[in-house]
């Protein structure tokens, strides 16, 4: 079966959880789980949410925390949004792909084995509440149906967020 029909496969599957799921939080274990198993050059699947500071008390600069995700821990639970590749993908707006993270100065290092990353961001009525991130073993691992695929399950979060808000 040629790649690109097992990730469609795979992105319709994900759709049909999105309507069962009883919450965001199984929906993004779920897509982390199915991504993780299914497509061996995804080693580390895993979401972060936007937590919005609260600048008026003076306290806490907006950050990404690290919600459901498949792989080793990371030391990067709060990443800044001027930070990371993470970071950079949430501040933007834009999905970032790196081809050779330890050439992208950016980059903030979760395993030594990992070469390369896609973020893309979930957005709540066009505002970024958080990301989908994906490292890789293998250098330049995401071609354009890996984005494809991404972006559609950021884009299952999202719509699924929009109706039922993380209180
Ligand atoms: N590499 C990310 C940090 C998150 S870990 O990879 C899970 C970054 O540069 O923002």
């Amino acid at each position: 079966m040629p790649a690109e029909t097992s990730k469609q496969d795979l992105a319709r599957e994900l759709e049909h959880r999105a309507v069962s799921s009883p919450s965001a939080e199984h929906l993004m274990t779920a897509i982390a789980s199915r991504l993780a198993q299914q497509l061996p050059h995804y080693n580390w699947v895993g979401f972060y949410l936007l937590e919005k500071g609260a600048p008026e008390k003076g306290t806490k600069q907006p950050a990404l925390v690290l919600g459901p995700y498949v792989g080793a821990p990371t030391p990067h639970t709060r990443i800044a949004l001027d930070q990371g590749i993470c970071g950079a993908a949430a501040s933007s707006g834009q999905t970032v792909v790196v081809d050779d993270v330890h050439a992208d100065p950016r980059y903030l290092s979760c395993s030594i084995e990992t070469k390369s990353e896609i973020v893309a961001p979930i957005f709540v009525q066009g505002q970024v509440v958080g990301e989908l991130d994906i490292d890789s073993h293998s250098p330049a691992a995401f071609g354009p149906d890996d984005r494809q695929l991404v972006e559609h399950c950021a884009r299952l979060v999202g719509r699924y967020l929009e109706k039922a808000p993380i209180r």
